[in-house]
């Protein structure tokens, strides 16, 4: 009998795919319709600190009256914060109720102010998880690298002496040392990194001559960005790894185990191909177990990560010169 199971954030998961946090996890419908085809975990839609600001300035702009009594303003901001976060709050219970998977809850935070209470309350409604998902647009000219760093260090530090559920961070793979950062960040106690969130991107409509969404979903070939970064780091990381951007199928999912994650996110090819795309790339990952004789994910899990490789060396190359070298080119 081949064991799916696996640990992640020192929880037990009953195989690895986890729901990665997207519009299909924003609702307990969804939710349950995912554990109804197997799914390893969820991860909430994120509540965003951007959004609940966001929210708060429009009405500051839409009303001058409104802008200029201070008290109101306090008792406005606090209203709308607390309506976000108890929706918030509710989904979680709701979900937890629901389904026995664990269920992760998500914060897509830019900040280490305020919000940092909301971890407090997405612990008491009974998350087994948060995960904060991190990602500073390194768009301020006057802002240094280092400075951009240290916050995410200060959103780690006041969201683990706010909680005792387990954190996990999603990253971004914007960093001049990536290496170094993960490293550093697996370091702060956190029990998991997610590497690597996907941002939304902009594009332009030529006709309309306005800014659109780019495509947001990701490619299949686009795994292997978290593939030679989670090869070169799991060897060495202090908490697990989960994969995330551009694992559509089962191939690919092994080929991140193999590189030393604990379980891989996934959001585009559920969009794409529906929720039985779980179902489909589990059977997929058993029968290639059994073809190889594997009974559980630990006896092959990192087989393929960088010091279990013959050429280290092979995760570092950037240039595509010595394999084309090696080529007869027309
Ligand atoms: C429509 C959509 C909504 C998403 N919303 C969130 C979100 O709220 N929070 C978050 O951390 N990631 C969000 N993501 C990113 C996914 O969780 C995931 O990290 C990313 O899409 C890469 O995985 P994939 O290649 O399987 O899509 C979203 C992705 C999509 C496609």
């Amino acid at each position: 009998m081949t064991d799916l199971t696996t640990r992640y954030l020192g929880l037990t998961l009953k195989n690895p795919i986890i729901a990665a946090s997207s519009g299909h996890t924003s609702t307990v419908h969804y939710v349950k319709e995912l554990e109804e085809n197997g799914v390893g975990a969820v991860v909430l839609k994120s509540i965003f600190e951007e959004e609940i600001l966001n929210e708060f300035n429009e009405h500051m702009n839409s009303d001058d009256e409104f802008q200029s009594n201070i008290e109101f303003l306090d008792y406005f901001d606090y209203e709308l914060k607390e309506d976000s976060v108890n929706k918030y709050v509710d989904l979680i219970k709701e979900a937890k109720n629901a389904v026995s998977v664990p269920v992760i809850a998500s914060v897509n935070c830019v900040s280490a102010h305020e919000w940092t209470d909301f971890a407090k309350k997405i612990e008491e409604a009974g998350a087994d998880a948060l995960e904060l998902n991190i990602f500073l647009m390194p768009s301020d000219a006057k802002k240094t690298g280092q400075e951009i760093e240290e916050t995410y260090f200060n959103i780690i530090k006041k969201v683990l002496d706010t909680v005792k559920i387990p954190v996990a961070v999603k990253m971004s793979s914007y960093f001049s040392n990536l290496g170094n950062m993960i490293q550093k960040l697996s370091e702060t106690g956190i029990k998991g990194l997610v590497l690597f969130n996907r941002s939304y991107s902009p594009d332009f409509d030529i006709e309309k001559m306005e800014v659109v969404s780019s495509n947001v979903f990701s490619k299949p070939e686009d795994y292997t960005l978290p593939l030679r970064w989670i090869a070169m780091t799991s060897d060495h990381a202090k908490c697990s790894l989960a994969a995330s951007t551009g694992i559509h199928n089962a191939e690919s999912m092994i080929k991140l185990l193999l590189a030393g994650a604990s379980a891989v996110q996934i959001a585009s090819t559920i969009y794409i191909n529906g929720a039985g795309q779980i179902n489909k790339m589990l059977t997929e990952l058993e029968t290639w177990m059994s073809k190889n004789n594997y009974l559980n994910i630990d006896q092959f899990k990192g087989k393929l990560s960088q010091k279990n490789l013959k050429n280290p060396a092979e995760f570092e190359r950037v240039q595509f010169m010595k394999y084309f070298s090696d080529r007869a080119v027309d």
